[in-house]
């Protein structure tokens, strides 16, 4: 569909084999979209699939036709359960794992300063969200086996998300031996180990979110060494006009007139310099990350409801 289509990396687009997925990007790209038609896709290829939003407003459920997702997990779809993480709740359910008791955590978290002191420490929000959709991939069913087959994280925009995936190697760093380190610990193998975890990149074919994303990926790979393991190009355009035709057509200047012929005009050009916006996103996005995108069409009819974001998994699988 797009003009320009880059060599294929490594990983490029094949998400098969990974337990972890961190979805992220610029806010409002298509983010938990994406984490809908990926699940989708991921279980019709049999896989079970549990989505984890960050305290969100919730849409997804919207979006798959499922009831309100609250902060139980519950079934959403064939294969996919997903749930909307609460910090406090996820702390709590935390406090119990540690502790072995539910007696003992009320006793300690019923009193308001033990309470305040952990909403001070800093990043213990964040880890709260993270480390929780981390341990439903180490979460076994009574036989044994594996819970879910793989986790999808639709995790904060940008900066925040950075912020989230910081934690761990804060975590790492400052605080000493002890549950809290070790669990920190084997998640932070897991996120950088590109066997289990990818992180997925959602953009629009649009100047800032590709700049944002650019920046996005050097923090992951160069800070973090995350890897990157799928670019999804969100709200891609199939291409009306030709280079030269965009040239031309840019070069005529705006239209002003309000007559039928002057109206269709300016909605070409409006469509021939959108189009000129895409192409040269995709070559900035192909010329700083060595993994081809995988591209999802704009789509005219409301994207928010299951049919869309089933047409949406079966682009991505
Ligand atoms: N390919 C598409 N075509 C048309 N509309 C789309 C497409 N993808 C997403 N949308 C619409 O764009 C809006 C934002 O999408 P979404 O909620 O997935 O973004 P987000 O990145 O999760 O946002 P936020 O940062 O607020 O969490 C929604 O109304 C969604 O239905
Ligand atoms: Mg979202």
């Amino acid at each position: 569909m797009p003009t320009t289509s880059p060599p294929r990396g490594p990983h490029a687009g094949a998400l098969d084999a990974n337990r972890f997925l961190i979805v992220t990007g610029k806010g409002g790209v298509g983010k938990t979209t994406v984490c809908g038609a990926e699940a989708l896709a991921l279980a019709a290829k049999g896989k079970r699939v549990l989505v984890c939003m960050c305290n969100a407003k919730e849409r997804l459920s919207a979006m798959l036709g499922s009831e309100l997702i609250g902060p139980e997990v519950k079934s959403v779809a064939p294969n996919v359960w997903a749930v909307n993480m609460d910090p406090e709740l996820a702390l709590a359910e935390y406090g119990m794992m540690a502790l072995h008791s539910k007696t003992l955590f009320k006793l300690l978290f019923d009193n308001k300063y033990v309470r305040t002191f952990f909403r001070a420490v800093p990043g213990m929000h964040e880890w709260t969200l993270l480390g929780k959709a981390w341990w439903h991939t180490t979460e076994q069913r009574s036989d044994g086996s594996s819970a879910y087959d793989v986790v999808i994280l639709d995790a904060p925009a940008t900066g925040h998300g950075l912020d989230m995936l910081r934690v761990p190697k804060v975590i790492l760093d400052v605080v000493p031996p002890g549950l809290l380190r070790r669990d920190a610990e084997r998640a932070w193998k897991m996120f950088q180990d590109p066997q289990t975890c990818a992180v997925v990149l959602v953009t629009l074919p649009e100047e800032m979110p590709t700049t944002e994303t650019i920046e996005l990926a050097r923090a992951l790979r160069d800070e973090l060494q995350l890897p990157i393991g799928k670019i999804v190009v969100n709200g891609v355009l199939p291409p009306l006009f030709s280079k030269e035709e965009r040239a031309a057509i840019e070069a005529a200047g705006p239209i002003e007139g309000t007559t039928p012929p002057d109206v269709a005009l300016a909605a070409g050009r409006g469509r021939a310099l959108r189009e000129r916006v895409q192409s040269e996103s995709l070559h900035r996005l192909s010329e700083e990350l060595p993994i081809s995108p995988s591209f999802l069409p704009q789509l005219f009819e409301d994207a928010a409801q299951p049919s869309a974001i089933k047409e949406l998994a079966k682009r991505l699988a």
